[in-house]
């Protein structure tokens, strides 16, 4: 634990650059992938270390489909492996694991596979590990929507009582924070479809070093950079306010 950092209750991130750390060192997109779940481990560490409640990890995207079938089974099969080997220390370590995405696209085997490791660490309250998979924001808000407008059609919600916080509760995030820090690695500068309605007040940053070169270290930067940054959810300064 560091002192004289803000802690973000919730940091998202985006973990890019995996293609390109690989590319450089002569090596398929899959070795980068793979180097990325090292990074992940040592990311969630340190988010357990700062002390940070939520640390929500954009892991494979609705637009992720689009990549060609070998690099898509290799990052399913690289998630599957994840849990297989990551879930028994995460649980021991107090780590929740949640699963936002669409699980309508995904294998049963799968879907039973992440439902099981929700239930198991349902009781642990060190850090919730949300994982993205098969997520996008305008599917979740369009899904949203649907179940929203089923309601209104079958006479059991009244469309005047449809507020931001009633759609909260519909969305994959139901019952978490929204994200306080979302951080992109990979030099690029984009939200790309992941938490759009959740991030309004985010605090972005971007890092330029690929997403396997994540470490505490690098967080750590994050986080200084989150804690200087002044937070007025669309109100005024303290001192003129
Ligand atoms: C972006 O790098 C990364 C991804 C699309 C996948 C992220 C996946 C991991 C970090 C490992 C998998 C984690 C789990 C839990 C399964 P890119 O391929 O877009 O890199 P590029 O921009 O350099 O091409």
């Amino acid at each position: 634990m560091r002192t004289g950092l803000k802690i973000p209750r919730h940091a998202a991130i985006i973990m890019d650059g995996n293609g390109r750390w690989a590319s450089a060192r002569g090596l398929p997109r899959s070795a980068g992938h793979k180097a990325g779940i090292d990074a992940l481990r040592s990311a969630v560490r340190a988010a357990a270390d700062f002390g940070i409640e939520y640390l929500t990890i954009y892991s494979f995207s609705t637009e992720n489909w689009k990549r060609p079938r070998a690099e898509v089974l290799f990052l399913l099969e690289l998630l599957r492996r994840f849990i297989r080997q990551d879930v028994a220390e995460l649980h021991a370590s107090g780590v929740r694991i949640r699963v936002i995405g669409d699980r309508q696209g995904l294998e049963k085997s799968l879907v039973t596979m992440l439902e099981d490791a929700e239930a198991l660490t349902r009781e642990n309250t060190k850090l919730n590990l949300v994982v993205a998979f098969n997520y996008g924001s305008r599917q979740e808000l369009t899904r949203a929507t649907r179940v929203i407008a089923e309601k209104v059609a079958a006479g059991e919600l009244d469309p005047a009582h449809i507020t931001p916080e009633l759609l909260d509760t519909y969305l994959d995030t139901a019952h978490m924070p929204a994200p306080d820090l979302l951080i992109r690695t990979g030099g690029e500068e984009r939200i790309s479809n992941f938490l759009l309605w959740q991030s309004a007040y985010a605090e972005f940053v971007f890092i330029p070093e690929f997403w396997p070169d994540f470490n505490a270290e690098i967080f750590a930067r994050a986080l200084q950079e989150y804690s200087s940054r002044e937070r007025r959810f669309g109100g005024l300064k303290a001192q003129s306010a």
